[in-house]
């Protein structure tokens, strides 16, 4: 079974769910996808989405990204924790699946999460420009510590027993220098909403092989501290120039 990653696919755009759907329906059979994050917040095309991919692979391992969880346009009273819900329910009513995957003597888990400002904090123009801020609502108010504080409580603990060798993966950035050094200065304001050391330390309490993340949409796979982090964000119909736009093969178990 080979295992393939493929994150940041915002399907919103007519021409990245025409790519999921060219996609071979018998290529893939034998496979597993890691779909980390990023598909829509528009529920029916969640769905078609998540159909396409768990028609071509055997299995499909999936965590929401920041856009999945938008209530913008919905309901006053709906906020992106019940979001989270409706879409953890289309994703397993579509063919995916949320949880742990065990096959032979390698566990493939995802680790759910949001950022927290443990990368920097945000300038006022950032808490002004970033949508999530506008789009997501949170209950009671909760502020992103909170959230993702939530979210890694959610998340499962290393098993005991026989040593296994485990992939994880997650929407967001784990570590801040996964952010390549030649990213301009202006794009680091950024930083306080890629992500959170807390991805780090949970991962590395599973001691990964591998670590998928998505959400910067800058295509990279780089070797830190024994683990390899990889991603392979589909990303914007304009980002060719930092995602390649294919699946990626990361391992064969
Ligand atoms: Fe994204």
């Amino acid at each position: 079974m080979r295992v393939f990653a493929i994150s940041d696919i915002h399907v919103d755009y007519d021409v990245n769910m025409r790519w999921v759907h060219g996609l071979s329906s018998a290529d893939y059979r034998d496979d597993l996808l890691i779909l980390a994050g990023d598909v829509t917040h528009r529920p029916r095309l969640l769905a078609e989405c998540i159909g396409a991919f768990a028609h071509r692979f055997a299995q499909v391992l999936f965590v929401p990204g920041n856009h999945d969880l938008w209530v913008l346009g919905e309901s006053p009273e709906k906020h992106s924790l019940h979001k989270f819900r409706e879409v953890a329910d289309i994703a397993r009513d579509c063919g995916a699946s949320m949880a742990p995957y065990v096959r032979e003597r390698t566990a493939i888990v995802p680790l759910l999460g949001w950022y927290d400002y443990s990368f920097g904090e945000p300038t006022d123009e950032l808490l002004q420009m970033w949508a999530d801020f506008r789009a997501c609502r949170w209950p009671g108010n909760d502020g992103p510590a909170e959230i993702a504080g939530m979210f890694a409580r959610m998340n499962v603990d290393p098993p005991g027993g026989e040593p296994r060798r485990t992939i994880t993966f997650s929407h967001f950035l784990p570590r801040i220098d996964l952010v390549p050094l030649y990213v301009p200065r202006k794009h680091r304001a950024l930083d306080p909403v890629l992500g959170s050391v807390r991805i780090e330390e949970q991962l590395r309490r599973f001691a990964p092989e591998i670590h998928v993340y998505g959400h910067s949409h800058i295509n990279r796979s780089v070797r830190i501290g024994g683990v390899r982090y990889v991603n392979n964000a589909f990303g914007y119909p304009q980002e060719s120039a930092i995602a390649a736009k294919r699946l990626l093969c990361i391992d064969e178990i």
